[in-house]
């Protein structure tokens, strides 16, 4: 894949990931080796996914080298403890088989739980031990960001957020960028759902003779997110990959911008009180 970006830390990484949740067992495996064999560079995972052997397993059985693949996991949130936590990221480096992971996330800021903070130091420290490459969060608002870097000195380099076209997170965006922190879309096609069938998106999709998903993915690499998408299917993989020989115009940007709705969440998963473990 030829088009990057380069975190803060200096990683490259592709501009477009795969994701895997639901992606599990035999059927998993020969779906990330669908994706390795089309193109995909960056694979998404979480201990919570249950999957990271097949991972693992895929990335062994593909022709792709390992040091060609960004490889990225996350920590739940019932394991925010320091010494939990240094646990979990070794126990999800066994599952996979991997030495290292390229990236690992921590999965929830869980505020009401305040450990995020804990559980931060230890990626710290993984990634120091040589565990993890670069070291991420994932749903964390700008208070939890303020916060690791007020009591660690260190700033993510990349924050994964839900974000799709009714669910644009201009706002979260506008914070991460100033601070050099690369944000990552989950759900980026709203998880197949009214977005592929939005009137506008059509429109645009019909004149770039592109589908509505494609629309979508080359919109959140226009604003300088990179998307997590999924699909089991290799044609879909192939499609969400190819999104790179057209341009929208900023008029048309405007316009996808405009589509946002402030209960544009999928699940009503607001960071600040939702928690997951
Ligand atoms: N950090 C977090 O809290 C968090 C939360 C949720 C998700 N994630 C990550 O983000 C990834 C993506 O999110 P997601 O899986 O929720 O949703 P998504 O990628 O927005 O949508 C996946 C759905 O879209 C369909 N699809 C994919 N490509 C398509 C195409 N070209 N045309 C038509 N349908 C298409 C897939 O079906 P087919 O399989 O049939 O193609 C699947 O049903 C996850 O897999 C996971 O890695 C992270």
């Amino acid at each position: 894949m030829s088009e990057t970006y380069q975190l803060r830390d200096g990683l490259v990484v592709p501009k477009i990931a795969f994701g895997t949740w639901l992606v599990n067992g035999a059927q998993g495996v020969n779906s990330i080796v669908s994706a390795l064999n089309v193109g995909y560079r960056l694979i998404d995972s979480a201990f919570n996914y249950e999957n990271e052997g097949a991972v693992g397993a895929a990335i062994r059985k593909s022709p792709v080298p390992r040091e060609d693949i960004i490889v990225s996991s996350k920590l739940p949130g019932r394991h925010h403890h320091y010494q939990e936590a240094i646990d979990t990221i070794q126990e999800s480096l066994y599952r996979a088989g991997l030495d290292y992971y390229d990236l690992y996330l921590i999965h929830w800021p869980n505020p009401k739980e305040d450990n995020y903070v804990e559980a931060w130091q230890a990626l710290i420290d993984a990634q120091r031990f040589g565990l993890i490459r670069s070291i991420g969060v994932s749903n964390f608002l700008p208070e939890h960001l303020e916060r690791l870097e007020k009591e660690t000195g260190v700033m993510p380099v990349l924050n994964q957020i839900e974000l799709h076209p009714y669910f644009n997170q201009e706002k979260q965006r506008e914070y991460d960028q100033a601070h050099g922190i690369l944000d990552q879309a989950w759900s980026p096609l709203g998880r197949a759902s009214n977005e592929l069938k939005d009137p506008f998106i059509l429109k645009l999709a019909e004149k770039y003779h592109k589908n509505a998903g494609q629309i979508i993915l080359r919109w959140e690499t226009q604003l300088g997110v990179l998307p997590i998408a999924k699909s089991s299917h290799t044609d879909h993989q192939r499609e969400n990959l190819n999104i790179f020989d057209f341009e929208l115009t900023a008029d048309e940007l405007v316009g996808m911008s405009k589509l946002t709705k402030v209960d544009g969440r999928l699940k009503n998963q607001d960071p600040a009180v939702y928690e997951e473990f």
